[in-house]
């Protein structure tokens, strides 16, 4: 009654296309990523699943209570896959992470067992979604997933080496001075250890590093800038030990590759996809991080970087680790 009190209606408000999101895990992690999906402004739809059902309710009331101060969103979510129905995208962050020191490869049969119980459900309500895996370790969570969802490859994605990349300008930039998203730096590979530093093609306004000092990235270099790919690999384990977990670099960097799906702005980004028969020879059914082309059917092209001999190797390296682990996975 009040609202007909309040206002006179001019037009029934009609089903603008919704941008809908999921996100399953409501821990850490998966509510750096729902936050900064919100904050961003990136969907009209949020919808959160985790067994842990009074955790998700609270977590669905507390971002209620801020959404006065940010675009429009409907919040909700429940222990069932039914509320997940029609995402356009689904972003999985559920499974155990990393304890002190521990390899995120040490997680690999815990979090198979989770994306069985979580990646049917998904496709049962969202056929036509886009999969963005972060659950660890990634790339084989998204082989994986990819296995259990018969979804087309384009359409799940790990988010890979997004978050190196991200951690690898930020280093470069401190030591040059410059702003993180003026440094074209790749890392690409395995989101971990083996990942791969692409220092051949590391540029700050076209101008090649390695062009001013050829050196750069191998052993005999005097300014040791090799440094800085070990502080990206040790990152995690580094903001773990201080502070339990890794939570809000891998948040916004799983927002950034959700802007440019649902956005459809073809924005090429390090993530996780099928590389079997891409270039650089790669035979392998692995998902591991190139530059690719993003939009909203997902992975639309990969980029043929050009890869040193060695850089080359070392993707070989990384891809044969990962089928190797995967050869050992119970389905
Ligand atoms: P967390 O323990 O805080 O949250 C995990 C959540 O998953 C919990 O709320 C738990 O209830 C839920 N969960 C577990 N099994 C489930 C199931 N079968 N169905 C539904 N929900 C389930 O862990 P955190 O810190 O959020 O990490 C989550 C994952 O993200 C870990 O595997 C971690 O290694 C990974 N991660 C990946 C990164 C990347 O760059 N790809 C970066 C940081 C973390
Ligand atoms: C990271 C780990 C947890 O933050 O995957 O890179």
């Amino acid at each position: 009654m009040l609202r007909k009190a309040l206002m006179t209606t001019q037009a029934e408000p009609v089903d603008v296309s919704q941008a809908k999101v999921t996100v399953v895990g409501v821990g850490a992690v998966g509510m750096a990523c729902a936050f900064s999906v919100m904050v961003e402004g990136l969907c009209t739809e949020l919808a959160l699943v985790d067994m842990a059902g009074e955790k998700v309710q609270g977590e669905v009331l507390d971002l209620q209570h801020g959404t006065t101060f940010i675009r429009r969103v409907k919040v909700y979510g429940s222990k069932d896959y039914s509320v997940t129905a029609k995402s356009r995208i689904a972003i999985v962050t559920a499974g155990v992470r990393q304890q002190k020191d521990e390899t995120r490869l040490s997680l690999v049969q815990r979090n198979a067992d989770v994306m069985k119980s979580i990646i049917p459900q998904l496709v049962k309500y969202s056929p036509d979604c886009v999969l963005l895996i972060v659950s660890n370790p990634v790339d084989i969570m998204t082989y994986v997933a990819w296995k259990l969802s018969g979804l087309p490859r384009n359409r799940v994605i790990g988010s890979g080496t997004c978050l190196d990349s991200s951690r690898f300008r930020v280093f470069i930039a401190e030591r040059l001075n410059v702003a993180p998203d003026s440094v074209h730096g790749w890392i690409i590979g395995e989101h971990g250890d083996s990942s791969v530093a692409v220092w051949s093609g590391v540029n700050v306004a076209g101008v090649r590093l390695r062009d001013l000092n050829p050196n750069i990235g191998t052993e005999n270099d005097p300014e040791k800038w090799t440094d800085l790919h070990t502080r990206v690999i040790r990152s995690a384990y580094e903001v773990i030990n201080l502070k339990g977990y890794t939570s809000w670099a891998i948040g916004l960097s799983t927002a950034h590759i959700v802007k440019a799906i649902l956005g459809n702005t073809l924005q090429v980004l390090p993530v996780s996809t099928y590389i079997k028969g891409c270039k650089h020879g790669m035979d392998k059914e692995v998902f591991l991080s190139l530059p690719c082309v993003l939009g909203e059917n997902g992975v639309t092209h990969i980029i043929k970087q050009p890869l040193t001999d060695e850089e080359k190797a070392l993707l070989h390296k990384s891809a044969n680790l990962m089928h190797e682990i995967q050869m050992g996975i119970k389905f």
